[in-house]
């Protein structure tokens, strides 16, 4: 175990309590003996694209269901808008789901199907017909009013839906996994017009993903979640460029993690890491204030920030440095990728950009050589990681 310098706040300690639109305290879930959410909290601002994700069964769904009252917390309690709405039906509650299986009502028109939760509700004819039309506009299907459902695109489909739920006017929308049936390039679309519709109403709006493309290109905040809690939340970038866990340097993008042990830092803003074999790493001090001392510690950068040198070149002064050797070079169209171990025995990935001139890469299998890179794009986390 190793000895954590004095720490710095949590950069993205901030958000302003008036603004809380979402709100999850310390809920629990459990059915059975079988614990699916363990002590999750969340705060979602009023207006924001927020995504959560994590791989099967982490409890993305079980989450949602809880804010929109299909599901009621173990413990804990759920607040929209301030309001504790923990005991409150689905109906009770200002926000709507959108489901993977859209469900619409085959024997109605497209715009019946958008319609009728406004007809359920008693709201006048006139109203009516003017809200579901202005729906059908903003997921552009006002052509399509006529049609039955049996008629449309799975794509268009997915849009009646979300016009569907779009026209109660809730405060929030609920959107599990609402692309999930879609081809790639009808998906790429649809990511593109929902974000466009969250923006044009200024909703909020929570969506379920286990596609880490599609909440990097889509979300404000991307909570990150494993086995029935959240392990980090932040932008896109944050999680990118700074992730707290093995977990999350791994499910967004990949990463090299190596183990340290953690020195104490120098007069400067760096502070230095050891690897098992004695080799003296260095990273900024302040991306470690995440760590609690408790489990052991590997620094990470992304395969894509780390450049190679032959044995005899002498890489930027500096920069983090390690002699290893190639084991495999893969020739990938926009990029080269290496497999490389440093002599400590530790696996390495990297990627070079394929500009002109090295489309054949510069070295090649069992080549003895360096891996530099920035000290500042180096990150830190802690736990096992093994199989991260
Ligand atoms: N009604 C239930 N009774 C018992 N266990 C349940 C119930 N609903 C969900 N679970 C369990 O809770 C865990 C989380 O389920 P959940 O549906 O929230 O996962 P998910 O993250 O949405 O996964 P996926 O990406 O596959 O949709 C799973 O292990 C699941 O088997
Ligand atoms: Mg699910």
């Amino acid at each position: 175990m190793t000895t954590v310098p004095e720490t710095t706040q949590h950069p993205a300690a901030t958000g302003s309590v008036e603004q809380r639109d979402i709100c999850l305290e310390r809920v629990h879930k459990r059915y059975g003996d079988h614990v699916v959410i363990g002590d999750l909290s969340l705060d979602i601002e009023q207006g924001k694209f927020y995504a959560l994700l994590g791989p099967s069964g982490c409890g993305k769904t079980t989450t949602l269901r809880m804010i929109g009252g299909f599901e009621l917390p173990t413990s804990g309690r759920v607040l929209l808008a301030g309001d504790d709405v923990t005991q409150l039906p689905p109906h009770k509650r200002e926000v709507n789901t959108v489901f993977q299986s859209y469900a619409l009502f085959p024997h109605l028109t497209v715009e019946k199907n958008v319609a009728f939760g406004l007809e359920r509700r008693g709201v006048d004819k006139h109203e009516t017909k003017k809200r579901a039309k202005e729906m059908l506009e903003l997921v552009q299907l006002g052509h399509l009013a006529k049609r039955k459902p049996g008629q449309l695109s799975g794509g268009q489909a997915q849009r009646v839906a979300l016009a569907r739920a779009l026209v109660n006017r809730p405060r929030a929308l609920l959107l599990d996994e609402p692309l999930g049936a879609l081809d790639l390039r009808l998906r790429r679309q649809l990511q593109d017009e929902l974000k466009r519709i969250q923006r044009d109403i200024g909703i909020t709006f929570v969506h379920v993903t286990h596609d880490q493309e599609e909440a990097m290109s889509m979300a404000d905040t991307i909570a990150v979640m494993n086995k029935g809690a959240i392990e980090q939340a932040g932008s896109a970038e944050d999680l990118y460029e700074r992730p707290e866990s093995p977990f999350v340097a791994n499910f967004l993008g990949t990463s090299n993690l190596i183990p340290v042990t953690v020195e104490q830092g120098g007069a400067d803003e760096f502070s230095t890491v050891r690897t098992s074999d004695g080799h003296a790493l260095r990273l900024l001090r302040n991306r470690m204030w995440n760590l609690k001392g408790e489990q052991p510690v590997a620094i990470g950068v992304r395969p894509e920030k780390v450049r190679l040198w032959g044995a005899d070149q002498t890489p930027p002064e500096h920069d983090n440095v390690l002699p290893a050797k190639v084991l495999q070079a893969t020739f990938l169209g926009v990029s080269l990728q290496y497999a490389l171990k440093t002599a400590g025995g530790q696996e390495l990935t990297v990627i070079e950009p394929n500009l002109v001139g090295n489309s054949k890469g510069t070295f090649g299998p069992g080549q003895d050589v360096q891996v530099s890179w920035d000290a500042r794009q180096t990150f830190v986390v802690e736990g096992e990681t093994a199989g991260a």
